[in-house]
């Protein structure tokens, strides 16, 4: 099957309530990993990469591996950027072959955000390419925000209405108390559905994205830290909240810390338990399966992506 844009995955999960999970990459194991997962589950699948991790990879890489896998399997698959930073970037991702892009433009102000967020969607549209923008922004536990200035953190209905109005973006990222890495609550986990539930009535049509949406599984963090890692007090989103949201009206789900911490823990596993192992394949097959594993069982158990392909 082609790559595919996001459009056909996200008309349906809007009509069926379930979420695709966005998974991001940076090299062979994980593309492998996800994909793996996705076609044993026949489900849709985006396969996402930041602006660094293409530094990393290098994007013809990451072009001809995802390539590699449209070949292996017949489920839709999605190529996107993650958070990309300006237009240019966008741009590149675009004339590379990516079939949706996001601009993110939270730092800016909201007309700013609205300016730039018009500019790639002019372009991206002109290629067939979607568009995912953020309004809202999503704190970390160490910006140590306070009551008050949280409010101002999270997206207002009502500008995510005049923000797509104006934009014409695809979907749209929002902040309800998610965050990044893998410490996004000191205490309980607290999410915002009321504000999404408002979100979704001003604009009922519009694919939702969570961002910052790791579990930051703890069998994974203990894994690490029992093989020699130092993640004290990790804490993500729990699985029912995230199931909640998939139900909820959250179209894409994104996740790259539980597949960080998988690899990791696998990796550390090996190394820990036989010093002497120095061939990669013996440290990075354990690695891609337990990639495997997570994925399966976020688009199995979570999102409810199954048997959607
Ligand atoms: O939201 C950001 C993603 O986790 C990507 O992180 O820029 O370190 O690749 P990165
Ligand atoms: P996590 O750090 O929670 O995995 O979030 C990833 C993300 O939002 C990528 O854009
Ligand atoms: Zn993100």
């Amino acid at each position: 099957m082609p790559l595919v844009t996001t459009k056909d995955m996200f008309e349906r999960s809007m009509k069926e309530h379930f979420a695709i999970g966005a998974f991001n990459v940076n090299n062979m194991e994980l593309i492998q990993g996800i994909v793996d997962a996705a076609a044993e589950e026949n489900s849709p699948v985006i396969l996402q990469a930041s602006s660094s991790a293409i530094k990393y990879a290098r994007i013809g890489y990451l072009k001809k591996m995802v390539e590699a896998a449209l070949d292996e399997y017949d489920i839709p698959i999605a190529l996107h950027l993650d958070h990309g930073p300006d237009f240019e970037t966008c741009k590149m991702c675009i004339d590379n072959g990516f079939s949706s892009v996001m601009i993110d433009g939270s730092k800016y102000d909201f007309e700013e955000n609205i300016e730039l967020t018009k500019k790639v969607v002019e372009y991206a549209h002109s290629k067939g390419v979607v568009v995912e923008a953020e309004l809202g922004k999503l704190a970390g536990i160490e910006d140590d925000v306070n009551v008050s200035n949280q409010d101002a953190m999270y997206t207002d209905p009502e500008q995510a209405k005049e923000f797509v109005e104006r934009t014409g973006c695809d979907s749209l990222a929002i902040a309800i108390g998610t965050s990044h890495g893998a410490y996004k609550f000191k205490g309980e986990a607290k999410l915002r559905f009321d504000i999404l539930q408002k979100v979704k009535e001003k604009i009922p049509n519009t694919p939702i994205v969570l961002h910052g949406a790791s579990t930051v599984i703890p069998e994974l963090v203990e894994m690490c830290n029992e093989y020699g890692g130092n993640i004290p007090g990790a804490k993500g989103v729990p699985d029912e909240m995230l199931h909640e949201a998939s139900i909820s009206g959250v179209s894409k789900i994104n996740v790259d810390t539980d597949l960080r911490l998988a690899m990791t823990g696998a990796i550390r596993k090996v190394f820990a338990e036989d010093p002497s192992a120095f061939d990669p394949r013996k440290y990075l097959t354990p690695a891609r399966d337990l990639v495997k594993k997570t994925v399966q069982h976020k688009i199995r158990d979570v999102f409810g992506s199954s048997n959607r392909a």
